[in-house]
């Protein structure tokens, strides 16, 4: 019998403080992404972009153009047509619409493949 050696130490006293590192790294992400969304279009108010904006705007934001690399786009670009088509929009773009839009997505496209 003897005093037991293994008291548990009393708590410092001061409540931890939970506003840790994650929570400030959880709101930094947040602000991230919601600087991405906010991210302004390459060359706004030029007539191309007012093409993008009116044509790629019409059922959700226009994307931008760092979304993809220039082939991602062209697929898009045709799958958005058929979205369209879907929507009873039978042609999204007219000739000189679809040039336009590819050549600006392709002048600000994400490099690569
Ligand atoms: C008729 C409505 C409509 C129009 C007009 C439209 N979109 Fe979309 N878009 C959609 C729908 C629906 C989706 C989600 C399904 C999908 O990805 O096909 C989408 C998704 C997207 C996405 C995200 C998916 C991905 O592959 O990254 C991008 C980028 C996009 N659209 C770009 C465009 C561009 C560029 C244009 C103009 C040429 C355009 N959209 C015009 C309906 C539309």
């Amino acid at each position: 019998m003897g005093i037991s050696t293994r008291q548990k130490l009393p708590p410092s006293g001061k409540p931890k403080k939970r506003l840790s590192l994650s929570s400030v790294l959880f709101v930094s992400v947040l602000l991230l992404f919601a600087g991405c969304v906010k991210q302004p279009l390459p060359e706004a108010g030029s007539p191309a972009v007012d093409v993008y904006i009116g044509k790629c705007g019409l059922c959700h934001e226009p994307y931008h153009p760092q979304a993809h690399t220039y082939i991602g786009w062209k697929t898009v670009v045709t799958r958005m047509e058929k979205n369209a088509q879907a929507k009873g929009i039978e042609r999204l773009l007219s000739d000189d619409e679809r040039t336009t839009i590819l050549a600006y997505l392709e002048k600000n496209a994400r490099k690569g493949f």
